[in-house]
């Protein structure tokens, strides 16, 4: 509440009450077409392909809710449906279904998303605009609804000039998203928290809050954490490939598909995705083009390009994700495992499943610690320690790449190799290690040149170079 944003909060605004009154001004467009017989044969002509389109899209989820949980959630939509028609709703506070996932213990629906609090956007694209949102019982959770101001529905617009069918049909596009996010369940992929559809079909999907991805931040982060990023999408693609939908195939995999939560990389947009590998009849008919590469496949006796969605998604996460996060500034005895990582990948040589087992023996060995026994010297003897104390007045100096852009903050995983560290920077005389420790578990230690006193500290450990401590030793 400390920085209210007042376009935000004005837009927020007007999504909620647009949501709540949907239904209402679609009610008003019918009145206006009876009343101008023109425009209403337009509109029909217009509306006979808009509705051939719906009709595809409501097929497309229904062959994607053929269990019976999700069944029910089809089955109140419908419902809502009929009613908007009758205009029934208009009149009491209840002109909103509770939609409820049943999978889902702490599912959220209308109810709760009438009295959120401040608000922020998160990020928009072609089809979705995403808000951020503080529940009345303080959670932050993100919306994510119809862009009315994106492309997806101008250029409907353009082609069938017909708000409401127009509306409709994109909201199918996140109705699809949510069905898949409910069956589709992974630490990787972002976590619905629920959901909310008015009568009019207009439809809120609740959502656990991320930070859009920023690749040149995650650029300039440690190799540990870009490792983690490719290693959470390579868990990703491997679920994605034995779901319970079967192989499904992100179409439009960009950076801005994905969001960060807590420093894992989870999948927000799942209107593209496709369950069903391309059918063929020859070889000829499985190829995966890509502006750098093709790739052929063979067209299995069934008749399907068999592994191809999995395929291609393995190589986008190369093209996209690898290439940029993975090879730069590899530990020097994970390289072999890292290079032949990226050339089984760039050349689409090994499986998903052989690329996930690859990226496990590789935070194996980072976590063991065992790729350092044979590349550093033990050092430790040139340092004395005093436990249970942590510095203060710290010269810093900076390195690359620290946790910390004030200091030289790393991530080592003993003593061993923070005086390896310590021992190769010039400036270092002194690091402390704090019980703090990275997703991978290992240690935190603060590298300064120098520091004025040392103050009581349960958690942490200081190491002094014997040789060359300053002022302590010699004075
Ligand atoms: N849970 C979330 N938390 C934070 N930001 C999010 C969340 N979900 C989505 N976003 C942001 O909102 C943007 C738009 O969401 P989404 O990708 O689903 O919409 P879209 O219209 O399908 O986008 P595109 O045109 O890229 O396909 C995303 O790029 C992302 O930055
Ligand atoms: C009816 O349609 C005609 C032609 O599209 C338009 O010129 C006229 O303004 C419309 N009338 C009303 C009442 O909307
Ligand atoms: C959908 O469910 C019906 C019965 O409920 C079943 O006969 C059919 O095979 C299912 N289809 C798919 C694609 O699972
Ligand atoms: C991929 O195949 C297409 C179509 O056959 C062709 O035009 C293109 O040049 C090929 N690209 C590469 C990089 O081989
Ligand atoms: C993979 O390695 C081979 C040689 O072992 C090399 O010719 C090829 O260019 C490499 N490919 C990639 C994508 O690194
Ligand atoms: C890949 O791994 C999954 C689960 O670990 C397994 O069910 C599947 O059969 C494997 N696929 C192949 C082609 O080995």
């Amino acid at each position: 509440m400390g920085h209210p944003l007042c376009t935000a909060v004005i837009l927020a605004a007007s999504v909620l009450v647009l949501t709540l009154l949907m239904s209402c001004w679609h009610f008003k467009v019918h009145e206006a077409v009876v009343a101008n017989e023109t425009i209403e044969e337009d509109l029909l002509l217009k509306s006979t392909a808009i509705l051939d389109e719906l009709d595809k899209r409501r097929q497309e989820i229904r062959t994607l809710t053929n269990s019976s949980e999700v069944q029910r959630f089809m089955d109140t939509s419908e419902t809502f449906e009929q009613q908007s028609f009758e205009g029934k709703h208009l009149e009491n506070g209840n002109t909103v279904s509770i939609g409820s996932i049943i999978k889902n213990p702490d599912h959220i629906g209308c109810a709760q998303l009438v009295n959120v609090r401040s608000v922020d956007v998160l990020g928009s694209g072609y089809t979705k605009i995403v808000l951020q949102v503080v529940l009345s019982e303080g959670h932050t959770v993100a919306l994510k609804t119809v862009y009315d101001q994106g492309t997806d529905i101008r250029r409907c617009l353009e082609e069938f000039n017909d708000p409401l069918g127009c509306h409709k049909l994109v909201a199918f596009k996140l109705k699809k998203e949510i069905v898949l996010l409910q069956r589709l369940q992974h630490p990787n992929i972002i976590k619905l928290r629920g959901h909310c559809e008015v009568s009019s079909g207009d439809i809120t999907a609740v959502l656990e809050q991320g930070q859009p991805l920023q690749m040149i931040q995650l650029l300039q982060s440690t190799w540990e954490e870009r490792f983690r990023v490719c290693l959470g999408l390579t868990r990703l693609l491997h679920y994605l490939s034995n779901s319970p939908l079967g192989s499904v195939a992100l179409l439009d995999f960009q950076p801005r598909q994905f969001v960060m939560v807590d420093g894992e990389l989870k999948l927000t947009d799942l209107d593209d995705a496709i369950l069903t590998e391309p059918v063929c009849q020859l070889d000829q008919d499985c190829v995966l083009q890509f502006p750098l590469r093709n790739f052929s496949l063979p067209c299995s006796p069934q008749g399907v390009c068999e592994g191809m969605n999995s395929m291609r998604n393995l190589y986008n996460a190369y093209r996209y994700f690898f290439t940029y996060l993975l090879p730069h500034q590899t530990p020097p005895a994970l390289k072999h495992l890292v290079d032949n990582i990226m050339n089984t990948t760039g050349e689409l040589r090994s499986s998903i499943n052989d690329t996930l087992e690859a990226f496990k023996d590789v935070l194996h060995l980072y976590r063991s610690g065992l790729h350092l026994d044979s590349y550093i010297p033990s050092l430790i003897r040139d340092y004395a320690v005093m436990r249970g104390v942590s510095t203060s007045g710290n010269m810093d100096y900076r390195c690359w790449p620290s946790y910390s852009q004030f200091g030289c903050l790393l991530s080592v995983h003993s003593v061993r190799e923070a005086a390896f560290i310590c021992n190769s920077h010039p400036q270092c005389s002194s690091f402390c290690l704090s019980k703090q420790r990275t997703w991978t578990g290992r240690l935190l230690a603060s590298f300064q040149s120098s520091f004025s006193h040392l103050v009581p500290d349960g958690n942490s450990e200081v190491y002094m170079k014997k040789t060359k401590a300053p002022s302590v030793d010699r004075v």
